[in-house]
């Protein structure tokens, strides 16, 4: 998976890193950031999403696509498709373009809005990557878990850097019957659920 990544693929997220290192290093306004996440968890949720069981995988919060690509080498690899939801008709533009300009629209699908008004219409789930405003991750968790297949990876980032934010979440995640869960401190630290 790692080893056989598609030019294409490597010069979009060289661009990516690139563009969001800048946008950080200019002190734009954190809303209008890629705010991505780091390769090291890119590769780590790849290695995830190719563990994980048949099922629907959704993604939540695609800003321009770069975590989606991670992804995207895992259901290649497994025959699967991705469905990602970005909020922001400024990222749906560039992950359109970088879905486009790799040539994975045929693994990746891409909507546009917000994920909670959509989240209800899918089943089967085995695999979920949210990575989207810290206010609905317990939206979408309560919403995502009764939803996923046993075996199911329901991953969450930002759990250090929003830890105080996330504290709630994390807390019932890690105390709930229904998945086993650990916080994972890579990147920006990880809440890792498999449910049971
Ligand atoms: C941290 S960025 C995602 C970064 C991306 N996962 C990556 O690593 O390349 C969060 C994104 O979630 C989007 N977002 C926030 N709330 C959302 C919602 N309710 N539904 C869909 N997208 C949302 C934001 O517009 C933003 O682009």
């Amino acid at each position: 998976m790692f080893h056989d990544i598609p030019r294409a693929i490597l010069k979009r997220m060289k661009q990516l890193e690139e563009l969001d290192a800048q946008d950080r290093a200019d002190g734009i306004p954190r809303l209008e950031r890629l705010r991505q996440i780091p390769a090291e968890t890119g590769k780590f949720i790849a290695l995830l999403a190719a563990s994980a069981p048949p099922g629907q995988y959704l993604e939540i919060g695609s800003s321009a696509g770069y975590s989606s690509l991670w992804l995207s080498l895992a259901c290649r690899d497994l025959g699967r498709k991705l469905t990602t939801f970005e909020i922001l008709a400024a990222k749906v533009e560039l992950a359109r373009q970088t879905f486009e300009m790799t040539g994975v629209g045929d693994v990746v699908s891409l909507i546009h809005g917000d994920a909670l008004d959509h989240l209800l219409s899918y089943s089967n789930v085995s695999f979920c990557f949210l990575d989207a405003e810290k206010e609905i991750y317990k939206d979408c968790y309560e919403l995502l878990i009764p939803k996923m297949v046993s075996g199911g990876i329901l991953i969450a980032d930002n759990a250090l850097n929003f830890e105080k934010i996330l504290r709630p979440m994390l807390n019932q995640a890690l105390a709930d019957q229904r998945v086993d869960a650990l916080v994972v401190p890579i990147g920006q630290g990880v809440l890792l659920c498999r449910k049971r």
